[in-house]
């Protein structure tokens, strides 16, 4: 049963409580309700793609109270303090390399080396994400594939039952997500229209680029950046059955015996908890197996319901041949980046 929350202090720290302690939490912004989590939580970020029903780990787009706290966790230059001084805040979705000592995790960025940040207009879901004071990533709070949610009714309609609350803060009074722009190159990139215009940012910083965009609601849409940014240096042989004396091994429930490298997803089978440890598994069974001469990661067979398809959709990317470089060059160095939790926020999920 889905807690409906009232935008009244009750509320919000009963919101706040909730998140903080790793459930899922839908609220308003001037754009579209979000279903936020701990972004600073793997484990809470893997409930939201498991709530939407998502195929696929999209990174997401991680939201603060202010300017402030959103750079403490994205290196930001001086277009960026310049947007967000002017428009947070609003409707706009800043990407920005991630801090070595940032706490968004891997999973809410999908291993990429940047973030999406912002800072929505929306008084009590302010408040909200200062009290919480940690990155809060949402993606809009319906089932994958639906419309994008306005008011408190339509998130109950797709999720009551699978969320922990929703906080009532109103109709929203955009309707339409964020413009995203990219800002982790040298030059400005526009990845998605929406509510601040290309002419409101260049009258800021100058010309803005547009990326090719896609069919799919959701899709990041940034120029041909994401399939091959998830792929680690060593190949990954997928389904395996049985471990070379070569192979490290990424393990689902009891590991295939013989290997000198194991990063369990889950000893107990669970699709939430490999979700949450997919991508340090990739990221320390590339550097370890490297360090150690392995020629690969051999990974054991993930079943395909609910997260499953989200994490096999991503080792199959892992695995697909990379254009371009030969076997083991490039990957490694684009799961970096991000995830040093401090140790007051580190939960133990092995
Ligand atoms: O208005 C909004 O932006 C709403 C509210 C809830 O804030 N949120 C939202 O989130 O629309 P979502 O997850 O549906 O869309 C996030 C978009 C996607 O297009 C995603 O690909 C892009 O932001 N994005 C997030 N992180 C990115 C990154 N590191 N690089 C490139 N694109 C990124
Ligand atoms: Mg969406």
């Amino acid at each position: 049963m889905t807690e409906r929350l009232a935008a009244n202090s009750a509320g919000l720290s009963r919101a706040a409580e909730l998140l903080r302690s790793g459930g899922l939490v839908a609220f308003g912004t001037e754009t579209v309700y979000g279903l936020g989590a701990d972004a600073t939580d793997p484990l809470a970020v893997a409930r939201i793609f498991e709530a939407k029903n998502r195929p696929r780990f999209n990174p997401l787009i991680s939201h603060f109270a202010d300017a402030a706290h959103a750079f403490e966790h994205v290196v930001a230059d001086d277009r960026a303090r310049a947007l967000a001084a002017r428009f947070w805040p609003g409707p706009l979705t800043l990407v920005l390399p991630r801090r070595a000592n940032g706490w968004i995790c891997d999973l809410a960025a999908a291993g990429l080396p940047t973030a999406a940040v912002r800072v929505p207009a929306q008084d009590s879901t302010l408040a909200l994400l200062g009290a919480v004071d940690r990155p809060v990533a949402a993606p809009s709070a319906n089932l994958s594939g639906a419309v994008s949610p306005s008011d408190a009714d339509h998130v109950l309609d797709g999720l009551e039952g699978r969320i922990a609350a929703v906080l009532d803060t109103g109709p929203c009074r955009i309707g339409v997500e964020s413009t995203v722009l990219d800002l982790s190159g040298p030059s400005a990139v526009l990845l998605r229209p929406g509510g601040i215009t290309v002419e409101d940012i260049e009258a800021v910083i100058g010309p803005v680029g547009q990326s090719v965009g896609s069919d799919e609601p959701d899709a990041p849409v940034g120029p041909g950046m994401l399939k091959s940014h998830y792929a680690p240096g060593l190949p990954v042989r997928l389904d395996a059955s049985d471990v070379a004396v070569d192979e490290a091994l990424l393990a689902f429930g009891a590991p295939l015996s013989g290997a000198r490298l194991v990063w369990n997803l889950s000893a107990a089978g669970r699709l939430d908890e490999a979700a949450a440890r997919l991508f340090a598994g990739l990221r320390v069974l590339d550097r370890e197996g490297a360090a150690l001469g392995l020629r690969g990661i051999a990974v054991q067979p993930v079943p395909d319901g609910g997260l499953g398809a989200a994490i096999r959709d991503r080792l199959s990317r892992a695995a697909a041949p990379r254009p371009g470089s030969g076997s083991g060059s490039g990957g490694a160095s684009d799961l970096s980046g991000g995830g040093l939790v401090p140790s007051h926020l580190q939960r133990n999920i092995a």
